[in-house]
């Protein structure tokens, strides 16, 4: 028998997750306890290669998408009929295919995934074989069906603050009758957003969208908020670096980007947990739109 077999599971997982680190986490950095080497942040958008590296290690490192999906699948069961899914800016397809394939009770018959960027819709393709895969934006994205149930989960943040309510605009536009959209976005008041306001003074409210839509939509919507909690858990510091790296690159970092001494200051400072690990908050918001 090899080593491998006599490693229990968690044992195997986490010689899996530091063959993983030693070769993708290179890339940010060579030291796990000092990253001093580079000045700046890196500084990446959500339609590369980094971008798609950084994400992965985020979603090894979150309860993010298992929230989600808890509170994801009491909607979908509410919802009468589960023919059609459109989910914008469906990534890797890993929220995607919760929904996608036929029979099982929270899912549908047919699953639009509109994608951009061209490194992740390789992986959405795998993930979720039987998707329709359309590579615009929302805004140039021109579905053929209405959605059933439509998802649009932390997609936001990569769009222009002045194109949001045309964004939003766009997502109602294709829901069907008792259709039900889901925006996901980050709470305001997380620890990710909190940094992000620190270093560059701005954040992300999707409260604010969503008045601005009622305002513009007369009485033919309603539209609530709810609140899904959700933390990122890391046990070494250059994992919780990458990520909150991650976080700030949400936002188009102006130039120059902030140090990398600075940000590693600030993930031991704020993020340092009881243990010696690293955990910090990324509640998300879920705007909740359905025809009235
Ligand atoms: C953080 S990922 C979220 C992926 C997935 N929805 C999830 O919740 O795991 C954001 C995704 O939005 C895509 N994206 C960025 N701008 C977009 C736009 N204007 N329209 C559609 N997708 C966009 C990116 O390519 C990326 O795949």
């Amino acid at each position: 028998m090899s080593n491998k077999q006599h490693l229990s599971g968690v044992q195997a997982g986490q010689t899996y997750w530091n063959d993983w680190k030693r070769r993708n986490l290179r890339h940010w950095s060579d030291q796990e306890d000092s990253l001093n080497d580079s000045k700046w942040v890196s500084v990446y958008d959500s339609q590369t290669e980094k971008y798609h590296k950084a994400f992965e290690v985020f979603l090894k490192h979150t309860d993010q998408k298992v929230n989600a999906k808890k509170r994801l699948d009491q909607l979908v069961k509410q919802i009468p009929n589960r023919r059609v899914l459109i989910d914008a800016g469906a990534g890797n397809g890993q929220v995607t295919s919760w929904y996608s394939g036929k029979f099982e009770e929270t899912k549908f018959n047919q699953t639009l995934a509109i994608e951009p960027n061209a490194s992740l819709r390789d992986e959405l393709r795998l993930t979720c074989p039987s998707c329709e895969v359309l590579p615009q934006k929302i805004l140039e994205a021109k579905p053929k069906v209405l959605g059933d149930l439509i998802l649009c989960s932390h997609v936001f943040y990569y769009i222009e603050r002045d194109e949001w309510l045309a964004n939003l605009q766009k997502l109602v536009s294709w829901l069907s009758d008792e259709g039900l959209l889901v925006v996901i976005l980050q709470n305001h008041e997380t620890d990710c957003m909190q940094m992000i306001a620190h270093f560059f003074g701005e954040g992300y409210n999707l409260s604010e969208l969503k008045e601005k839509f009622d305002s513009q939509s007369s009485n033919d919507y309603q539209s609530d908020i709810e609140l899904v909690e959700a933390h990122v858990t890391t046990e070494d510091f250059a994992t919780a670096y990458v990520i909150a790296e991650f976080m700030l690159n949400l936002i188009p970092i102006p130039e120059p980007s902030p140090l990398r001494r600075e940000l590693e200051q600030y993930v031991r400072k704020e993020f340092r947990y009881l243990d010696g690990g690293y955990r910090f908050s990324c509640h998300q918001d879920f705007l909740l739109i359905r025809k009235v």
